[in-house]
C-alpha cells in the first residue's frame, strides 16, 4: 500500500471531540500530518447548524473523516462546498447493516449520507462498524451499567463489538494511504458475543455485580420515557435495538483485517484495558 506524501494541507476530522474523532486526530498527528480538529466544541468550531463554519473549516483541505449528522438535510450543500475548496479524499463512517435497514427510519441518515458522498464524484470510502465496544464505556450503555443494570430489547443475538482504537487506525490509513478509492469496508471485532457474555465480562473485570436483562421493545420505550427520554428517540432507539436482534450485525467482518493487515482487537482485551482505568467503578 503506497502512502500519500505529507504535505501542510491539513486533514479535516469533523466530529474530533468524539469516540472516533478523538482517536483519529492525535494518530494523525502523530504520523506528521496537520490535522483540523473539528466540532462545535473542538480546537476548529464545526457546527451542521450554523453554515459559516463551514469555509474556514475547509479551507485548504485535502481530506476529510465525516461524521454526518443525524438529519442529512445539510449533507449534500457541504459536501458541494468541500468539493469546491478542494477536498479530494473523503472517509465516511456509516454503521454495519445499513443497507438492509433501507426503508426502516433509523440508520437512514447514515445511508443518505454515504450515497450523497459516493455520488458527488469525489474520491470516497465508506466504513460500516458494527456497535462499539467502547458503547459500554463512553456511551448510551455506560450511563446504564454504572447503575449495575443494562437492560436492552436484544435477546440473546450475537454481536462482534468493534474496537474504536481498530476504527481508528482503519480511518488513519484510509485518509492516507492509497488503494481505497471507492470501496465499503465492514468493520467487525474477531468474535461475536452476546450482550449477557458482554455485561458478564465486565463484571468479572470490574468486581460489580453487573448484570443484563433481554427486556421487550415495549419495556424498553416504557424505561427510557421514565428516564425523560422523547418518546420518538425511545421508539427509534427501539427499533434500532430489535435490528440487531434480527442478527443482522452478527457475522464477522473482514475490513479491519483488509486494511491494516491484523487482526481487530479482541472484546476481552478492550474490557482488561478499560477495567484498568476503574472506568466501570467510579461513581461518575
Ligand atoms: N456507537 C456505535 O456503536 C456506532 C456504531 C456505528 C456507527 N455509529 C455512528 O457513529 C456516529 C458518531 O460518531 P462518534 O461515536 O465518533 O461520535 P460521538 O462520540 O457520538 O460524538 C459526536 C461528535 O459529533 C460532534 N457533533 C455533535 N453535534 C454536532 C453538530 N451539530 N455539528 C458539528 N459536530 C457535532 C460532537 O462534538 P461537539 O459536541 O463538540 O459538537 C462529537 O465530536 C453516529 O453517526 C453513529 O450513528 C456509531
Amino acid at each position: 500500500m503506497t502512502t500519500t506524501p505529507h504535505t501542510d494541507a491539513p486533514v479535516l476530522v469533523l466530529g474530533a471531540t468524539g469516540k472516533t474523532g478523538r482517536r483519529i486526530v492525535p494518530r494523525l498527528r502523530a504520523a506528521g500530518h496537520t490535522v483540523r480538529a473539528a466540532s462545535r466544541s473542538g480546537e476548529t468550531r464545526f457546527d451542521w447548524t450554523d453554515r459559516a463554519t463551514w469555509a474556514p473549516a475547509l479551507s485548504g483541505a485535502r481530506a476529510l473523516y465525516l461524521v454526518a449528522p443525524e438529519d442529512p438535510e445539510p449533507v449534500p450543500d457541504f459536501v458541494a462546498q468541500a468539493k469546491a475548496a478542494g477536498v479530494r479524499r473523503f472517509v465516511v463512517l456509516s454503521g454495519r447493516g445499513a443497507e438492509q435497514a433501507e426503508g426502516r427510519s433509523f440508520l437512514t441518515g447514515m445511508l443518505d449520507s454515504e450515497r450523497i458522498v459516493r455520488e458527488s464524484g469525489v474520491d470516497w470510502t465508506v466504513i460500516r462498524p458494527n456497535n462499539f465496544a467502547q458503547n459500554f464505556s463512553e456511551d448510551f450503555f455506560h450511563t446504564a451499567l454504572l447503575t449495575g443494570r443494562l437492560a436492552l430489547p436484544v435477546g440473546d443475538t450475537p454481536e462482534p463489538f468493534v474496537d474504536v482504537e481498530d476504527i481508528a487506525d482503519v480511518v488513519v490509513a484510509l485518509l492516507t494511504e492509497d488503494g481505497h478509492t471507492h470501496r465499503v469496508y465492514d468493520l467487525s471485532g474477531p468474535r461475536a458475543l452476546t450482550y449477557a457474555e458482554a455485561v458478564a465480562e465486565i463484571a468479572a473485570a470490574s468486581g460489580r455485580p453487573l448484570r443484563f436483562e433481554a427486556i421487550t421493545p415495549e419495556q424498553f420505550q416504557a424505561e427510557l420515557t421514565e428516564q425523560s427520554v422523547p418518546a420518538e428517540v425511545a421508539r427509534e432507539l427501539a427499533h434500532l435495538f430489535v435490528f440487531v436482534s434480527e442478527g443482522h450485525l452478527s457475522p464477522l467482518a473482514t475490513g479491519v483485517r483488509d486494511v491494516l493487515g491484523r487482526e481487530p482487537r479482541d472484546f476481552t482485551e478492550y474490557v482488561k484495558t478499560t477495567a484498568a482505568t476503574n472506568a466501570w467503578t467510579a461513581t461518575a
